[in-house]
């Protein structure tokens, strides 16, 4: 039942409306003051306050302006008299839900409660609703309808606010980066750098420059000190991508610097203290690369305090249509339609496998777009490899549709009997000269052109 705060400092007021609203199963705190009431309003929470204006020494606007502050959650409604309604109506710019002008009518007075504690429950469900929604799209980029990419996100969640380091494995293109990025956002270190660097772009000198600087003279072509990532990065996140590939020499380095949290720039002698938290991601299992002696294991166990496995397209197939949806709307632009797709290209993107995971289907959308026709994507507008790799289409049903769970000896037999058509198609139905063509005795054909049986 609702709680309502009751401040009058007219004993009678406070007495009938008191009665009143606990006759109509409210819980009442009634409050002869200003002063008591402040307190309640920093400490309990309520559902309504009922105050009058004009109070001494602590007035009703007063008390508005702290429940505005301290519950905003709590609906106020006012009690004026004549000489106080231009105060009431600027309460309601401060806030308050209405007022009422007394004297009053209690049935009115009940009314009024009623609609501000309905309109409140309302207001207080909708703020609710909107935090369970940013919940769940609080990775608003993110598109994870299936289990394991839900999981995934869990994972974001909860280890973006620490700063352990985290090792993302997954195929090429199945979003890395893009989960690297999220748990640098949701981070205490979202509002500084986030450097990505492929360790697999640069040859070994270069990449240990690149990581930790060098000075002058460091090397042929070191014309002047230059600062690493670690450094520029300071305080913000580096993700190392193609961490598989980065040398055996960098990474003993690299081990170093996280464990030390201090880097030495190639050519000098003075350690820099360095704040990074580092991110991880590779598409080869390094347990594998540990067997052959090129990763060191102990580097592996410091990356991968926490791993996320981003399962391949093709074991999440829940996930293909919303992330089509979800890019040709990002393709698209806000203001405008987004096109159809045709029923067959949708069954297509079902069965095909995503070899190049997420970036094949987002770069198979850009290419469907820049050729779909009247705001329509149909199979014509897909790139050729997609097409080339899935079954072809007749009368719009996939072939092999017409044979699923028939045996292969019934399979067989219909394809045979297409064969044989075009074999007799090709000779103007000659069944001789088809036979011949086929290498096979009259009496064999005339045998298979029946309807076959199962
Ligand atoms: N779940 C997803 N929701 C929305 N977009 C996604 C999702 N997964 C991947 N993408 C998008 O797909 C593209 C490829 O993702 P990303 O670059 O993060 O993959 P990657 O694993 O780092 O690939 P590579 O191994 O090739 O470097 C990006 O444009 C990314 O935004
Ligand atoms: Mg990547």
């Amino acid at each position: 039942m609702a709680k309502i705060l009751l401040v009058d400092d007219e004993p009678s007021i406070l007495s009938v409306l008191s009665v009143l609203l606990k006759a109509e199963g409210y819980e009442v705190v009634p409050c002869d003051g200003g002063e008591k009431a402040v307190e309640l309003i920093k400490n309990t929470p309520f559902d309504l306050m009922l105050s009058d204006i004009r109070m001494r020494p602590i007035d009703g606007m007063q008390l508005l302006k702290l429940a505005v502050e301290h519950q905003p959650a709590m609906a106020v409604l006012m009690l004026t008299g004549y000489g106080t309604v231009e105060t009431a109506v600027e309460s309601l710019k401060l806030g308050a839900f209405d007022y009422i002008t007394k004297p009053f009518k209690l049935d009115e007075l009940l009314i009024t409660v009623k609609r501000a504690l309905e309109y409140n429950k309302a207001l207080s469900e909708n703020v609710q609703l909107k935090a369970q929604l940013t919940a769940q799209y609080q990775f608003e980029n993110i598109v994870a309808e299936s289990r394991s990419m839900r999981n995934v996100c869990e994972m974001i969640e909860r280890v973006a606010p620490t700063d352990t380091t985290v090792l993302i494995y997954g195929e090429s293109g199945t979003g890395k980066e893009l989960v690297a990025k999220a748990i640098h956002a949701h981070s205490g270190r979202k509002a500084k750098k986030f450097l990505p660097l492929n360790c697999a772009a640069l040859p070994e000198p270069l990449l240990e420059s690149e990581l930790f600087g060098h000075t002058k003279g460091a090397f042929t072509g070191a014309s002047a000190d230059k600062e690493g990532l670690f450094e520029v990065a300071d305080q913000g996140t580096i993700f190392l991508d193609e961490i598989d590939s980065m040398p055996l020499s960098i990474q003993a380095k690299l081990l170093r610097v996280l464990q030390d949290k201090e880097i030495r720039r190639v050519g000098g002698n003075e350690s820099v203290q360095v704040d990074v938290r580092v991110l991880a991601a590779t598409s080869t299992r390094l347990e594998h690369l540990i067997e052959q002696g090129k990763f060191r294991e102990d580097l592996y166990y410091r990356l991968s305090v926490i791993p996320i496995e981003i399962k391949p397209l093709r074991e999440r197939p829940e996930d293909v249509l919303p992330l089509a949806y979800h890019f040709l709307r990002q393709e698209t632009g806000a203001n405008k339609t987004i096109p159809t797709v045709d029923a067959e290209v949708i069954n297509l993107f079902e069965q095909y496998t995503w070899p190049g995971n997420v970036r094949e289907l987002e770069n198979a959308l850009k290419h469907a777009l820049t050729f779909a026709k009247d705001n329509m994507i149909s199979r014509d507008c897909l790139p050729a490899k997609l097409l080339q790799s899935t079954p072809p289409v007749i009368g719009g049903q996939r072939k092999l549709d017409d044979f699923r769970g028939k045996s292969l000896k019934a399979f067989l037999r219909v394809k045979e009997k297409e064969y044989l058509s075009q074999a007799l198609a090709y000779t103007d139905g000659d069944k001789q000269k088809a036979a011949k063509a086929l290498r096979i005795s009259l009496a064999t054909l005339y045998r298979k052109l029946p309807e076959p049986k199962e």
